[in-house]
């Protein structure tokens, strides 16, 4: 765009100029709002792809979308149109972001599986660049377990997948379901394609998950911590520029991408892993749930049950290491932060661990609340620090990872 001032012509950039945004509508009722959604992109100066699925057609014409996004769109995974050479990649090469908007129950779940069926799904699967899910369906659909759990696995893949917005949906109920508010989908977009650096130059290292504590060959003591949260900060500092190590229990969740990985079992192993990188580590956080104890010996042969007492068995349990607290006592220069999972009396605990562990923050969570904590994706944490407490209420894991690190950055500015 170009602006005139005083007969002098000034190049005004637009805030998308440069920017491929493929744009992939599925079935649903609110594909008019996406529709408004691609006109804003275009109009902010993005190139703009639009992707249409056959239900989405029902809703809103394809000659529509060509209009607003200035490009001809694509409907068929097997049109003969020279222009786009396989139409389901040429949808995404060299995008900078894809949006699936409307993100339907039944293109999740196609997303989540791998199934590539259409052209939408299958450009889903061949897409390299970031991924933004917003999710928009009728509310028995969004809260069925199927859609949760697929909507859980998109996101601990890395992808981005919004929260509907709650009120009332075209099929008249009133609830969650509704497709976000355009503030909402552009501070997305905007946090996707010009993420904060703000962790630049920083090195982070991370402990994640549970230890594992072996009592024989095939046995051993542990806990139930997932890992989710230690990796949703992983993955958060990683994408504001951190350089990321994360010392990781046994869990099931993949690598965050571009982070360092080092795979421990035992707590022992952990406390070995982060105390010969500490030195040269500016924050350090331990999201690990840590085993307090481990077996004084590891039976060599499997404990058979007729070596027990008859109803009983002893096993000799000795301390491990308190990892967070060497590090606290180790402490030259770097920011520590420790974890208080608690179900009794939780601020008073996480005081008394800020200050037995010289921690400079401590994450207080309190596990014996349903629907946070442990097994969920959702935590509802108190920060904790030597001159303040922050109530942060429930809220994801990746949300509240970005939020921890708003904080850590807040202490160290001062
Ligand atoms: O004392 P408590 O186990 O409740 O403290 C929790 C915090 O201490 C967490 O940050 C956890 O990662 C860390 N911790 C540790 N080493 C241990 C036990 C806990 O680093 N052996």
């Amino acid at each position: 765009m170009k602006e005139k001032t005083d007969n002098v012509t000034t190049e005004v950039k637009m805030p998308l100029a440069d920017k491929k945004i493929t744009v992939g509508i599925a079935g649903g009722i609110a594909a008019y709002k996406a529709a408004d959604f691609v006109s804003f992109l275009h109009q902010q100066g993005a190139e703009v792809q639009v992707i249409m699925t056959a239900g989405a057609q029902e809703f809103v014409s394809p000659l529509l979308l060509h209009a607003l996004s200035g490009q001809v769109v694509i409907t068929d995974m097997f049109a003969n149109d020279a222009s786009l050479h396989i139409p389901h990649i040429s949808g995404v090469d060299g995008a900078d972001l894809f949006i699936i908007a409307p993100a339907t129950a039944n293109m999740m779940a196609k997303a989540a599986h791998g199934i590539a069926d259409d052209v939408l799904s299958a450009a889903i699967l061949a897409a390299t660049c970031p991924i933004l899910f917003v999710p928009a369906m009728n509310m028995h659909m969004y809260e069925n377990i199927a859609t949760q759990e697929n909507m859980a696995i998109l996101r601990q893949r890395g992808y981005h997948v919004l929260e509907a917005a709650e009120g009332r949906m075209a099929c008249g109920t009133v609830g969650k379901g509704r497709f976000p508010e355009s503030s909402i989908l552009r501070e997305a977009v905007s946090a996707i394609l010009f993420p904060r650096q703000d962790l630049a130059g920083k090195k982070v290292l991370i402990t994640a998950g549970p230890t594992r504590e072996h009592i024989d060959p095939v046995r051993y003591i542990s806990n139930h911590s997932s890992g989710k949260m230690g990796y949703a900060l992983a993955a958060a500092a990683r994408s504001r520029g951190a350089e990321v190590t994360l010392v990781s229990g046994p869990v099931t969740l993949p690598a965050p991408q571009g982070v360092a990985v080092v795979p421990v079992i035992t707590a022992e192993e952990m406390y070995q892993a982060v105390l010969s990188r500490y030195e040269e580590m500016d924050i350090v956080i331990g999201a690990a749930a840590v085993a307090d104890y481990r077996a004084q010996s590891m039976a060599e042969q499997k404990i058979k049950k007729q070596d027990a007492a008859k109803n009983s068995l002893q096993l000799n349990l000795v301390a491990n290491p308190d990892i967070l607290q060497t590090l606290g006592e180790a402490k030259t220069r770097q920011y520590l932060v420790g974890f208080a999972a608690e179900t009794e009396n939780l601020l008073a605990n996480a005081r008394r661990k800020l200050v037995d562990k010289k921690a400079d923050m401590i994450v207080a969570n309190d596990v014996s609340q349903p629907g946070i904590g442990f097994y969920s994706d959702a935590n509802a944490v108190t920060l904790v620090t030597q001159t303040e407490e922050i109530g942060l209420p429930a809220m994801e894991k990746q949300v509240l990872a970005e939020k921890i690190w708003d904080a850590i950055l807040a202490k160290l500015d001062k």
